[in-house]
């Protein structure tokens, strides 16, 4: 196994960042809930404890049992993880006369400090927070400050034990990663071998061991994730990995048909089943975003649990879920804006134990993974594509004959998209069937008819994102070809919303 940092989440925004800065610095890294140490874990080589929305004061602030870690771990604190290893030895935390947020520059610091070394004269960094450390306890010393705030940084002596006021995670701490690196590698002596042909080298191994002759049954969707997963799992078990690609119509244009013929490429075992028609019947008239949803996602499962239990003996259920999956799942204050079908369901239906070799990798990790796999290019690269599919993008009730418009509509942006060379310049693109008809002319005549809107997006984790500012003469040959080519269409919009407020699909 790998050595490893822990990075224990308080409940911040930024703590999936923190782990994704460990990881480029080539160090694995784990983000565990506060209250969830593993103690007995060989491989820890140093401990992080990240922000959080609360006050050490508030009642409901969360804690953790510090002499676990101080003392035995090289630890440090970031804001919040900062303010409560120093308020739990003694110091003193209050509020800052005026919240403390944006740009600041460390105008004092120790060079030598092993934490700080390296970085240059007021060299700037972010702060966000409402509390402040006033006084540190005894044995703590300070070893940088801005302006306006005096125990900026911190180090308990003899302890290997830091804490940071600012947010070294985020972009515009500017040498927030030479101070993560500080830690990870200079004090915690992280030997910087986390690379994906490691992770394919000791997860093959790993799933060989679980695994041993166990059949495994994994549901394929086209995208990026699960298919990863598949070819890493037939790399370990071969024949005992049977994959199910569940049609349920709502995919883009020949996509299961393409897709299809990949997976025989790469060697997959796979059964694709058509089941578009239970899908259209049971979608007939129904308008409801979150009904949508919930209608394919237990058609989903219902479709996958009858296909898997005609093979024999099988013990395991694979997934493809990757890392913000589970972190979003744990996160402390979350509310449901969206249920996204392929999280949940199936195991507990099944009863099968949970097989989900990519859970503790990134989007981008995924990426590269698959690329060490030999996998081609465009079934790495390809967009995420929501599980309910071209449903959450007809607005309204659903037909054959609205999705195959958006199919063709659909079509010509992604393919203009790759013909331009924007495709690998966005996060995820996509065309909206808006329940909506307009009037137009087209040659002498008058037309009533749909309209669509494209939605283009830049972002790095789809948490949030912004629309893509795409060339007009783009925009302009896009708009022209659908309404052309695209019968029932004749009038084309440009999305212009960022996430938040609104989110990436429109349903
Ligand atoms: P939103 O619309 O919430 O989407 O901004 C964020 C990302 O999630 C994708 N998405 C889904 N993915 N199953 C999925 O696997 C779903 O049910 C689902 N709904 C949305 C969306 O395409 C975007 O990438």
């Amino acid at each position: 196994m790998h050595e490893k940092i822990i990075i224990l989440d308080f409940g911040s925004q930024t703590t999936q960042l923190i782990g994704r800065r460990v990881r480029e610095l080539n160090v694995y890294c784990e983000i565990l809930p506060y209250n969830k140490f593993p103690e007995n874990d060989p491989n820890i080589i140093g401990v992080i404890l990240s922000g959080s929305p609360f006050s050490v004061y508030d009642e409901k602030a969360f804690k953790t049992d510090l002499s676990k870690l101080i003392g035995k771990y090289p630890v440090l604190g970031i804001c919040y993880g900062a303010q409560f290893m120093s308020y739990a030895n003694g110091g003193k935390v209050e509020p800052a006369g005026s919240r403390e947020y944006g740009r600041a520059n460390l105008s004092k610091f120790d060079k030598e400090n092993l934490l700080l070394k390296g970085l240059s004269e007021n060299s700037q960094v972010w702060m966000s927070h409402g509390d402040t450390i006033t006084e540190i306890p005894e044995g703590f010393e300070v070893i940088a400050s801005t302006d306006k705030v005096k125990i900026a940084a911190y180090e308990i002596k003899g302890k290997n034990a830091w804490g940071v006021q600012f947010h070294p995670e985020v972009f515009h701490s500017t040498e927030g990663t030479k101070l993560l690196s500080n830690f990870v590698v200079g004090v915690c002596g992280a030997k910087q071998n986390w690379s994906a042909a490691s992770f394919i080298e000791t997860t093959v191994a790993n799933l060989k061991e679980t695994l041993g002759n166990d059949k495994v049954v994994l549901g394929l969707s086209g995208g990026v994730d699960s298919s990863v997963a598949a070819v890493l799992l037939n790399r370990a078990i071969g024949k005992n990995l049977t994959c199910i690609f569940v049609d349920h119509g709502l995919l883009r244009k020949n996509e299961f048909k393409n897709v299809m013929k990949d997976y025989e490429v790469l060697g997959l075992n796979v059964i694709g089943v058509d089941a578009s028609e239970k899908f259209f019947s049971e979608l007939a008239g129904v308008t409801e975003p979150e009904r949508k949803r919930k209608i394919i996602g237990k058609g989903f499962i219902d479709v996958f649990d009858a296909e898997a239990s005609k093979l024999k003996d099988v013990k395991w259920l694979a997934q493809g879920t990757i890392y913000p999956d589970c972190i979003e799942s744990l996160s402390i204050t979350g509310t449901v804006i969206k249920s996204h079908h392929n999280v949940g369901g199936l195991p507990e239906k099944m009863n099968l134990k949970l097989c989900e070799p990519l859970r503790l990798l990134f989007k981008d990790e995924v990426r590269k993974v698959g690329h060490e796999l030999g996998m081609p290019e465009h079934l790495i690269n390809r967009h995420p594509f929501p599980g309910p599919g071209l449903a959450v993008r007809i607005l309204g009730d659903i037909t054959r004959e609205k999705v195959e418009i958006l199919q063709n509509a659909d079509d010509i942006f992604i393919q203009g998209l790759r013909d331009w060379g924007l495709y690998n310049e966005v996060w995820q693109a996509g065309v909206i069937l808006l329940p909506v008809q307009s009037v137009g002319v087209m040659g002498d005549e008058r037309t009533y008819e749909r309209a669509v809107a494209l939605r283009a997006v830049t972002s790095t984790d789809a948490m949030t994102a912004d629309w893509a500012h795409l060339p007009y003469d783009f925009m302009a040959k896009v708009s022209n070809d659908i309404i052309n080519k695209v019968k029932g269409v004749n009038r084309v919009c440009y999305d212009i919303s960022s996430k938040p407020p609104a989110t990436i699909e429109w349903e």
